[in-house]
């Protein structure tokens, strides 16, 4: 049986002290959760396939007076997730949460895309949800509970971007995962969500061109793309104690684009 929490103080049903947060992929999303947890006195753990990515987070955020940790796994190898989760959970002797950002696109049309395209794209953002579910869900079953969010996208809800085929079909594929793992692992106290954003300003889209940024802009009801640390609200009710009746769901964190479809809004 699930245990019960009846807290209504917001400051201990949001408490992250000292909860092991292991966070996949240091770009832009990555950044802005590894900033928000640290400075909410969690334990923050990187992982990322790029070394000098980790380096340069954590030298940001020791500027900033905040730590983190880093590991180095490609997501795509079950082995080395295996094996690296399991070397994390070792040395902090639990992970609480797993913030699983690592992803990738490419564009092109849909006829235009290669075997390698989609390969890699499904590798990474689908494969490597997997994965990173699977190692940490079994330090998660041990422990007695946890929270995980993977990011998934507007993009897999609906097709709302031209040339991303493989990325939409991968996160329409994250928020299939994250209901079996969530239906699967609910016995076990382990909560299993997804947040699906609308563009947000990361490295990911930021090389897109004037004309692409313009347009989507219009589309979006907040008439811009989102900050990184706008999803942060969203990660912080569902991975804490404020979330523990929260499961198996995608959040479209997206100023209402999903939702809304107005010819026209009255300011
Ligand atoms: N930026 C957007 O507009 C947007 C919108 C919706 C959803 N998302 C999703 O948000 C998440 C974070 O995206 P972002 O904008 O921060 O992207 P980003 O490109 O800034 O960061 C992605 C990170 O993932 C890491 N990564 C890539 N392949 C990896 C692998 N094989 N193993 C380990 N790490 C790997 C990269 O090194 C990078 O640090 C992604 O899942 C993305 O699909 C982004």
């Amino acid at each position: 049986m699930k245990p019960i929490v009846k807290e209504t103080r917001v400051d201990k049903l949001f408490d992250f002290t000292d909860k092991v947060t292991l966070i996949t992929g240091a770009g832009g999303v990555g950044e802005a959760f590894a900033r928000g947890y640290a400075k909410q006195g969690a334990r923050v753990v990187l992982l990322d396939v790029f070394e000098k990515s980790c380096l340069n987070l954590i030298a940001k955020l020791n500027d900033e007076g905040l730590e983190a940790d880093f590991f180095i796994a490609d997501v795509t190898d079950k082995a080395a997730v295996d094996a690296v989760v399991r070397e994390i959970a070792d040395k902090y002797g639990r992970i609480d949460i797993l913030l699983h950002t690592a992803g990738v696109t490419r564009n092109k049309r849909c006829t235009e895309f290669t075997a390698d395209d989609i390969e890699f794209v499904l590798d990474i953002n689908l494969n490597g949800t997997i994965y990173m579910n699977q190692a940490v869900a079994n330090v998660m079953k041990e422990q007695g509970g946890g929270k995980i969010v993977d990011i998934g996208s507007i993009g897999g809800l609906m097709s709302h971007m031209d040339c991303s085929m493989p990325y939409e079909a991968s996160k329409a594929a994250v928020h299939q995962i994250v209901k079996t793992f969530a239906n699967e692992l609910s016995p076990y106290n382990i909560n299993v969500n997804s947040i699906a954003p609308y563009f947000i300003r990361t490295p990911m889209v930021e090389h897109q061109s004037q004309e692409y940024k313009d347009a989507s802009y219009a589309l979006a009801s907040l008439g811009r793309w989102l900050e990184p640390e706008e999803l942060l609200g969203a990660a912080y009710l569902l991975t804490s104690d404020a979330g523990n009746a929260i499961t198996g769901q995608i959040l479209a964190v997206d100023g209402g684009y999903s939702a809304i479809k107005s010819m026209y809004v009255m300011r």
